[in-house]
């Protein structure tokens, strides 16, 4: 399409307030993503170009297609979620942790983490660096990233291939005293401690044979309405061991609604099941 019809169907691309809340609807059932109804000019500027690119003129024509078309779908939901991410983001977490795997520090079992909306892995990988750090070895580590997003998946795999992953190697091991032996655990831990794995959070569900003693889901509740976010945290519970914890975002909370859930600061709650199951 040339550039001047581009320009002109811009303008008269048709995204009215009826069919964006349709949309958002579909959307919210797919994904919890819970977009606001006076947000329409995010739906606007988030899926204009790819109206443009199917030359589809009226977002309720998208909206049938997308129930028509998986793929579609996928992309819709792919175009309207934030992935903003970063390495050892929201530092406090990380300090916590750090204190807390002292507890398990002599055990045989694996610590076993999973980051339940891992975007494109520097949350995996950040944990990763500071469990080898701590100076657990491969076959004590267990993390598992999971995101609705296969796309965002992909780039979390490869990430190890990134200029990025190789900066943050290098001040691991130029602020480590085994640097050596972290260099080849780390190695190992790339083939064997690291899983990814698509995962809708408001739909559906693991099958392991061993729960986790973290559960990181940070920064995905702010999208979901507050039915959302108790329904996916009490779901999460059946994932945790009892005494494990439940990290959610800064900003997040769960104002003491889930009973099993015990606040212990910034953010982060252990799992005390009713008969401690
Ligand atoms: C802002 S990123 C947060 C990444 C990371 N946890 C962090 O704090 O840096 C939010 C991620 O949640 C994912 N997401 C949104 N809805 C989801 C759902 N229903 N199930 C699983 N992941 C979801 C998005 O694809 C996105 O990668």
């Amino acid at each position: 399409m040339d550039a001047n019809r581009k320009l002109s169907q811009r303008n008269t691309t048709l995204f009215t307030q009826d069919a964006s809340m349709r949309l958002s609807e579909i959307v919210q059932q797919r994904s919890g993503i819970c977009i606001k109804t006076d947000k329409n000019y995010l739906i606007q500027s988030r899926l204009q170009n790819r109206l443009i690119e199917l030359q589809i003129q009226d977002l309720n024509n998208y909206v049938n297609l997308i129930l028509d078309d998986r793929d579609e779908m996928q992309v819709c939901i792919e175009l309207l979620t934030t992935h903003k991410t970063e390495w050892f983001r929201e530092i406090v977490h990380f300090q916590w942790l750090k204190k807390e795997l002292a507890h398990y520090q002599n055990t045989s079992k694996p610590f076993c983490i999973w980051s339940g909306a891992c975007s494109s892995g520097a949350e995996v990988y950040s944990l990763l660096f500071l469990l080898l750090k701590e100076g657990l070895n491969s076959n004590q580590i267990k993390i598992l990233g999971t995101d609705i997003s296969t796309p965002i998946l992909d780039r979390a795999v490869n990430l190890p291939f990134e200029p990025e992953f190789s900066i943050q190697k290098d001040f691991l091991l130029k602020n480590s005293k085994n640097a050596a032996k972290i260099e080849k655990e780390l190695e190992l831990a790339l083939v064997r401690s690291i899983k990814f794995k698509p995962f809708n959070l408001i739909k559906d569900k693991l099958d392991l044979p061993f729960k986790f003693d973290v559960i990181f889901l940070r920064n995905v509740l702010i999208y979901f309405d507050r039915p959302t976010v108790l329904m996916v945290c009490q779901n999460l519970g059946h994932y945790l061991k009892p005494n494990g914890h439940l990290v959610l975002g800064i900003s997040e909370s769960l104002h003491d609604e889930l009973p099993e859930f015990k606040a212990i600061g910034n953010s982060v709650y252990q799992y005390r099941p009713r008969g401690g199951q």
